[in-house]
């Protein structure tokens, strides 16, 4: 009997012990389901800076260093910047502009090289982008791009070097900003590395069709890959480089301190030579004014960054008559500043092709310079036909620069719209975006970057338009490929006269 009192009287204790237990319990357990949420969230969500991503495998690069604060810091901008900021924001600035369908064809005819949108799309013009052929592409692209209903959506699968993905993805935001309710649903792989992966060989209507399509900022002729343009249009914040429009304002301006005639009389090149380009190991052997006349200069950007970028100002560089482009590792961003400067354009035969290359004309508003037999002879050659010929070499100079005007900004989104329309029309699938995606919008990527970044950000935020994107010359292959032989019979007949 005693023993039962005992017990009632312990089991009494121990009930009113247990409602404060449980709460205590309870808070313990919550607070642990928070932090370990918390933590799911900040090991797991992939951002627009890298987090959670590692380079792309197929051309590594040293992982950025994001851990700029503490865990917490990281873990609160991460839920506030991915999670909470584009609900908030709700494009409710963007004020609706109504471009007519009747306006739509009115306005002016775009650049004639954008027929070469036709050209990169024909794979898929018959058999269509399905979503299987589109999963195909996905094994090489850093990120994945949807837009539905003018909302932007990524799924990111690698990290891109440096700040590409930011200025790639914040360009299609401004796409979307310039064009509102103009942007039709799609659904986008995307690669931000240098090299083409979509080899031509590979595929064909007995092997393999369609290709994957892949969109990156650079093909070739042996390529299926789709260009696009590349980040440095919204700004390349670690080079210093400003956003286009004003980069190539200040290039213009710095170009009309010197006339042609008035500027040193030989070929000029500042670049990085560490970039496993075959062309530009092969250029410096020409540095020699009196010989090649060529002045060929190592760019240091670690120093440039040091000394505030006051050496390699590209304003300050079109002292020169011919400026040559060396493409680097696959196409360089550099092309469109050096025929900026109206000096005649030396261009070292490219493989590659961004979307505006195409534009270029040999003897037009470039002069083609070749890499072998001999290099430094071609451009000896080149130099020297010049000043024999100051006028006609000044007229590509300046056809060149004129070039670079016409494509500015404004033409730069008609080319992104035309590209994004016309390959909308391909999917035979409606886009929407996977689980694994995330929304991003202006304020969510604004979030996520720098002091510096958001300047670049900020000074190249479109508005949107009030006249129509430009009209789209209709899809001729004939043209193209009269173009294509056209060209190699100047190309071909320089080479010949060098020889002579
Ligand atoms: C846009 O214009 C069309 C035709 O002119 C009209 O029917 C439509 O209501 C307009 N939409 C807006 C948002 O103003
Ligand atoms: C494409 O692949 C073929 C065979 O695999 C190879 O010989 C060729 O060099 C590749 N072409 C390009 C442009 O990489
Ligand atoms: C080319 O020559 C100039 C002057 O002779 C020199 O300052 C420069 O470093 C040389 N460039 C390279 C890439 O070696």
């Amino acid at each position: 009997m005693g023993v039962s009192l005992r017990n009632h009287a312990s089991s009494v204790r121990s009930r009113s012990l247990l409602f404060p237990a449980t709460v205590l319990f309870s808070l313990c357990f919550f607070t642990a389901l928070i932090i370990f949420k918390v933590d799911e969230f900040v090991t797991n969500t992939k951002t627009v800076v890298g987090h959670n991503l590692d380079p792309t495998p197929w051309h590594p690069f040293p992982p950025k260093d994001l851990n700029g604060g503490s865990r917490y810091d990281t873990a609160s901008k991460i839920i506030q910047c991915s999670y909470l900021t584009c609900r908030r924001s709700k494009n409710i600035d963007v004020p609706e502009r109504n471009i007519s369908s009747q306006s739509i064809n009115s306005g002016p005819k775009c650049p004639s090289f954008f027929r070469w949108i036709h050209h990169d799309l024909q794979p898929w013009s018959k058999s269509k982008i399905s979503m299987d052929n589109l999963m195909e592409a996905q094994k090489s692209a850093a990120f994945r791009v949807v837009i539905v209903g003018g909302k932007l959506f990524v799924d990111f699968y690698y990290d891109c070097v440096q700040g590409r993905t930011m200025f790639t993805i914040w360009g299609f935001l401004q796409l979307l900003k310039r064009y509102p309710g103009m942007i039709p649903d799609v659904d986008i792989m995307f690669d931000c590395m240098d090299k083409p992966f979509v080899n031509r060989s590979e595929y064909g209507p007995e092997t393999k069709w369609p290709p994957p399509p892949l969109f990156r900022y650079c093909t070739t002729s042996g390529h299926f890959d789709i260009p696009f343009p590349d980040w440095s249009f919204w700004g390349w914040v670690e080079t210093n480089i400003q956003p286009w429009d004003d980069e190539f304002r200040d290039i213009k301006q710095g170009s009309q301190a010197v006339s042609w005639e008035k500027r040193l009389p030989r070929a000029y090149w500042k670049g990085n030579v560490d970039v496993l380009s075959p062309v530009r190991t092969e250029l410096q052997r020409c540095n020699h004014s009196r010989k090649w006349g060529a002045q060929i200069m190592r760019q240091n950007w670690f120093e440039e960054a040091k000394a505030g970028y006051e050496q390699s100002k590209l304003a300050n560089q079109c002292k020169y008559r011919y400026k040559i482009y060396a493409e680097g590792y696959a196409w360089s961003v550099s092309l469109k500043y050096i025929v900026s400067c109206g000096s005649t354009s030396l261009i070292i035969s490219p493989q590659y092709e961004d979307f505006l290359s195409r534009g270029l004309v040999p003897t037009q508003n470039y002069w083609p310079v070749s890499l072998s037999p001999d290099l430094c002879r071609s451009i000896k050659f080149a130099v020297d036909w010049g000043n024999a010929n100051p006028a006609l070499a000044e007229g590509i100079g300046k056809r060149g620069q004129d070039l670079m005007e016409q494509i500015s900004m404004d033409r730069v989104y008609d080319y992104m719209y035309h590209l994004i329309k016309e390959y909308s029309k391909l999917q035979d699938f409606k886009p929407s975006p996977p689980s694994s995606a995330q929304e991003v919008c202006m304020d969510s990527l604004l979030c996520f970057a720098d002091t510096k970044q958001k300047d670049f950000l900020q000074r190249s935020t479109a508005s949107p338009s009030s006249s129509p994107p430009c009209i789209l010359p209709p899809a001729n292959m004939d043209v193209i490929k009269s173009f294509i032989e056209k060209k190699n019979r100047i190309i071909s007949d320089i080479q010949k006269s060098e020889n002579n």
